[in-house]
């Protein structure tokens, strides 16, 4: 599966491939050395003729990014807000939107906790209600329950395309179905699902998508972006107004832009979304369908592999699975399995009860090890992090 592949280039422009097996793009990915040049080579500019006259030298390269994710997402440019991560992203989204008692927000088991900490706080305000539609026997939301669920009380379907806690991709271009044949707006929070998998904003059928730079796009730290279908810009009001999202015009008077932009805020770190800008054509000149099949033949090997070690059992649900691995280990927290991986130069993460809480309450689990693998790992490395497990349950 790796031929078509020049991995010995894409790892050599990795530089962190030389100091650990890295599963964790789910976390924050490896980033190339062309977005981090990019990043310290603004740096340089603005330490040498200041911030404001750094920014007018690449204002058009800076424009552009909005265009980079408009081509990741196959939307237009005025689609496209800039943020400093997803969740700033996915708020300004829902806080645009107005709810009154009565009225439903409708989820599913596996949604993230800060999307669903903001539903409680507006339920709580409002009066308004949570519906979280059940699971089909895969995991993955029951559309038939959904199709049911959905009358004109429901004012948004939200979902989380890719959990924080394991390989379930979600239905979300037959979810974005339903929610157009009854007009109801689709929120995707697709922070998981960006830069592994191929997204078209048609096919998904969302009106607004939220992703961060850090984890499959392998951009930098501090970086993130809204869509927001143009179809429904004038229908949000975004819960907090600057200078940049509305002008002053007299006095007593303001004006709202009418692009996505008119959720972001004047300030912004133009290094790192230079350098989010590079890793958005990094993942687009490889191919984001190419991405998607070598993420996803990795991931199952993984899930094979791991099957065979002892004591180990991999958690993931859904029928289509990505690069996200989840498994326990008898006798051992997670927590520790990450430690001692970490001692052998394996790097894997762990996903908690509170992050997913519906989910993990559903199936008694309180924590988990996370193993996300990404296009630059190897066969090799699957078969380190396997070894490794193995000789974890020989020393009990
Ligand atoms: C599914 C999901 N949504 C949203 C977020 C939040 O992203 P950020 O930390 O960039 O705000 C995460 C982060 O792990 C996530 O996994």
């Amino acid at each position: 599966m790796a031929e078509d592949w020049d991995l010995g280039r894409l790892r050599e422009e990795t530089a962190g491939c030389e100091q650990s097996a890295f599963f964790n793009n789910a976390g924050a990915s490896l980033q190339p050395r062309p977005v981090v040049a990019r990043v310290i080579e603004h740096l340089r500019l603005e330490e040498q003729v200041g911030g404001y006259e750094a920014a007018d030298r690449v204002a058009a390269e800076l424009e552009g990014v909005y265009g980079s994710v408009a081509r990741l997402l196959h939307c237009a440019p005025q689609e496209v807000g800039l943020f400093e991560n997803s969740t700033r992203a996915w708020e300004m989204a829902f806080y645009s939107l107005s709810f009154a008692a009565g009225d439903r927000i409708v989820t599913a088991a596996n949604e993230y906790a800060s999307n669903y900490i903001a539903f409680l706080q507006v339920a709580q305000r409002t009066g308004a209600e949570i519906c979280v539609v059940e699971s089909d026997s895969a995991g993955e939301v029951d559309l038939e329950a959904l199709r049911k669920l959905l009358d004109d009380r429901v004012k948004l379907i939200a979902l989380t395309h890719v959990p924080t806690n394991g390989g379930l991709v979600q239905p979300a271009a037959q979810v974005g179905q339903l929610a157009r044949e009854s007009g109801i707006p689709f929120l995707l929070d697709a922070c998981q699902s960006t830069g592994q998998m191929h997204l078209d904003v048609d096919v998904l059928g969302c009106d607004m998508l939220c992703a961060t730079g850090r984890k499959y796009l392998r951009g930098p730290r501090g970086t993130g972006f809204l869509y927001v279908r143009s179809a429904m810009l004038p229908h949000m009001e975004p819960p907090s107004l600057d200078l940049h999202a509305a002008t002053w015009v007299s006095q007593g008077k303001f004006e709202v832009r009418n692009d996505a932009k008119k959720f972001e805020t004047w300030e912004s770190a133009a290094a790192t979304r230079l350098g989010f800008g590079v890793a958005i054509e990094y993942a687009l000149a490889l191919g984001l369908k190419k991405i998607e099949r070598r993420v996803q033949d990795l991931a199952a090997r993984l899930r094979e592999r791991l099957a065979e070690v002892e004591g180990v059992t991999v958690r993931d649900l859904g029928r289509v699975r990505c690069g996200i691995v989840t498994f326990t280990c008898d006798g051992h927290s997670p927590g520790e399995v990450m430690q001692r991986l970490r001692a052998k130069g394996i790097a894997v993460r762990t996903v908690e009860r509170s992050s997913t809480r519906i989910d993990m309450e559903r199936r008694g689990l309180d924590e988990l090890v996370r193993a996300s693998v990404h296009y630059y790992n190897t066969e090799a490395e699957i078969e380190r992090l396997c070894e490794a497990l193995r000789s974890l349950s020989v020393k009990v």
